[in-house]
């Protein structure tokens, strides 16, 4: 069933929940991704970069977003459980009138490395017409960049919890991804992971939507391990473990963008498909493996998350 992100990201904030939202380039880790959803009977979001459609499009960002919703639609039209599409990260307004015009279920306007003053206003434009398309809408305040060696970064890269209330009456953004100090890749944390819990926990109170943990990626040691036993060098690659996460989601987390932790499954599963396997060179061999890791992440995140049985 394909749905508005909005409703199910709703439902999940009144029940003390998260979905997971995976980031895709292709097709393979679309079919990983919904496999794993319908066997943990949970609704998912899977989420596109810019770059990502511009990948698909092969430089039409048009086409790469048209592909993109096809692709999904052809899968949540003929399965029961609620299944969304939406654009993340989107800085360039011609992309996120794309992923409009396509039929996204959402999309986020990334205006957070402007001035308070500045992003609100872009929001408030974006809101009004994804709105007017029945499309719901996510924004960002703060800045995505980790907090080293355990000291708080400077006030103004992490969320103001007092900006944000202000943010989400005037804009009407239907959820907010709050800068708390993770930041996207493997490498997030020089040290132990460090979170602003109370800083997440004055937002949740003072906006009461649905919040959004971006760069929530674990970066799973069993992965890492794989990969680097059949050739990758990751040293020094730190996630935010699922501990962690799931206190952020007991203080009103309820999206959970997911991109690196199946970059590193897959390239995991390729790379010991192909080492094994020398004489191997059909494409949906040596990607299934990479599959079947992406669908093992998946389902683990549905599980800790508290979306499986959710559908
Ligand atoms: O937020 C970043 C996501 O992981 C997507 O990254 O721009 O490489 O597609 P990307
Ligand atoms: P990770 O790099 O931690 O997977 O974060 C992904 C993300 O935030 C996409 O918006
Ligand atoms: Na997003
Ligand atoms: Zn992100």
């Amino acid at each position: 069933m394909y749905v508005n992100t909005k409703e199910i990201l709703e439902k999940a904030s009144k029940n003390f929940y998260a979905i997971p939202a995976f980031n895709i380039n292709n097709l393979e880790f679309l079919i990983a991704i919904i496999e794993g959803a319908i066997e943990k009977n949970a609704p998912v979001i899977i989420e596109t970069s810019e770059g990502a459609i511009k990948y698909a499009g092969n430089g039409d960002i048009y086409r790469g977003a048209n592909l993109f919703v096809k692709m999904v639609r052809e899968y949540a039209d003929s399965v029961k459980i609620p299944i969304a599409l939406h654009l993340d990260h989107g800085k360039h307004l011609e992309y996120i009138a794309a992923a409009v015009k396509a039929g996204y279920s959402s999309v986020m306007i990334d205006a957070s490395h402007e001035e308070f003053e500045k992003n609100l206003t872009i929001t408030k434009e974006v809101v009004k017409w994804a709105h007017a398309s029945g499309v719901s809408v996510e924004a960002e305040l703060g800045q995505l960049s980790g907090i080293e060696d355990n000291v708080y970064a400077a006030e103004n890269v992490l969320v103001d919890p007092e900006q944000a209330k202000i943010f989400v009456e005037e804009t009407g953004v239907d959820f907010l991804a709050p800068a708390i100090g993770t930041s996207h890749g493997a490498f997030k944390f020089k040290g132990e992971a460090k979170l602003d819990f109370d800083r997440l926990k004055k937002v949740k109170e003072l906006t009461n939507i649905p919040l959004v943990l971006h760069g929530a990626s674990s970066v799973l040691k069993q992965f890492v391990d794989i990969a680097e036993e059949f050739g990758a060098d990751f040293g020094g690659a730190k996630g935010v473990p699922a501990e962690e996460i799931k206190k952020c989601v007991e203080l009103g987390i309820n999206k959970v963008n997911t991109d690196t932790d199946l970059r590193i499954a897959f390239v995991a599963g390729v790379r010991k498909y192909l080492k094994e396997n020398p004489k191997e060179f059909d494409p949906r061999k040596y990607f299934k493996e990479g599959m079947n890791y992406v669908k093992e992440v998946v389902m683990d995140r549905l599980e800790f998350l508290g979306a499986s049985g959710k559908a």
